[in-house]
């Protein structure tokens, strides 16, 4: 099969190429892993994907508020489901507070690993029992046979009997997501069966629509590397970091007009030491939805930045609560769970 080969080609080459790829990266760069080649190669070796998902559909003026008017493709899940009530973003254990740290198992019950060719290639946010959030520069371009989804990881070489795996369906890249300002870095993968979202598994919240989470501290999870240049981790991580101003990490090491509203900055100016770093790309920033701990929502999705934890670079992010229009337009026949016990309201 021609797909069996270009595989084939494609581990000959990584093989020679890994070493070289950190010397390769450009200053500002997305936070990819190594699965990154893959996606390069694929994109000269298969022909471009013509499955509506991938073809814009109507494209509204407005930057963050598209509603893609996407032809569904046949599928046995019914639009309209019974779903059981749930709660989002609860993780599963207390956690110690320190920076920069392994994560117990399971914790973050949401966190999803892509694989690209069966290698590991960016992390996603599971938001409810169908779709995984992720990174446009994640699977841009990347028909949905080549990626894999992964939930209930924890050490990626020693998996345990927990791990779900489903296949990615279909690919939805935001409508005008550009490659070259990263603007509108955004992303949902359909899976090919719902998850059962029954104890450990949970989404993620979608966050609240008008905070702007400045000032506060978000927690990034990833098996990123850790640190510039270095290899990715085996077990899940995570990392503290504070959420800037527009105004602050406009007054950065990047310009302002790199920094649009559709993103949202964190890291430590003039300190650096913590941020996301490559192999992280796609994968949760996370603020406390409440002020009590252990209820988590999804304020933003790495994207780039300068390196990793330059004292002046911060990580940027896609700022999730711009899309919140796009992403409900874009979640057919799921199941979500709520923030708040019914009883609550
Ligand atoms: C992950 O699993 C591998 C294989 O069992 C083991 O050698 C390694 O020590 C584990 N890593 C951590 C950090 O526990």
């Amino acid at each position: 099969m021609r797909l069996q080969l270009i595989c084939c080609v494609a581990l000959a080459i990584l093989r020679l190429c890994s070493a070289h790829e950190a010397a390769l990266q450009p200053a500002v760069h997305v936070k990819l892993g190594p699965g990154s080649f893959f996606q390069w190669l694929a994109s000269i070796l298969l022909p471009a994907p013509v499955t509506p998902e991938t073809t814009s559909a109507t494209i509204a003026t407005t930057a963050s508020h598209v509603q893609g008017t996407t032809t569904e493709p046949s599928s046995s899940i019914p639009t309209e489901r019974e779903c059981s009530s749930c709660r989002c973003g609860l993780i599963n254990t207390e956690r110690k507070i320190v920076g920069g740290q392994e994560t117990r198992r399971h914790q973050y019950p949401w966190m999803a690993v892509l694989l690209l060719f069966g290698h590991f290639h960016c992390a996603g946010s599971l938001i409810n029992d169908l779709y995984v959030l992720t990174a446009g520069h994640c699977v841009e371009g990347l028909p949905p046979e080549l990626i894999t989804v992964r939930l209930l990881e924890h050490n990626r070489s020693d998996s345990d009997a927990l791990v779900l795996q489903r296949r990615a369906v279909r690919v939805k890249v935001h409508e005008l997501y550009n490659p070259r300002s990263l603007e509108n870095d955004i992303a949902l993968i359909r899976l090919d069966q719902p998850v059962s979202l029954e104890a450990p598994m949970r989404p993620v919240c979608l966050p609240v629509y008008s905070s702007s989470f400045e000032g506060e501290l978000g927690k990034v999870t990833g098996w990123g590397a850790l640190r510039e240049g270095g290899f990715a981790a085996q077990v899940l991580q995570e990392v503290d970091v504070l959420i800037l101003s527009q105004s602050e990490c406009r007054s950065s090491s990047y310009t302002p007009a790199m920094i649009t509203d559709n993103m949202l900055c964190a890291g430590y100016l003039g300190v650096g030491s913590k941020d996301a770093c490559s192999g992280d790309s796609g994968g949760p920033l996370h603020v406390l939805l409440d002020e009590q701990p252990g209820q988590y929502q999804l304020a933003g999705i790495v994207s780039w930045g300068a390196g990793c934890a330059r004292p002046d670079s911060p990580g940027v992010y896609t700022r999730v609560n711009q899309y919140l229009r796009w992403i409900e337009a874009n979640t057919p026949s799921a199941c979500a769970c709520m923030e708040y016990p019914e009883e609550d309201y």
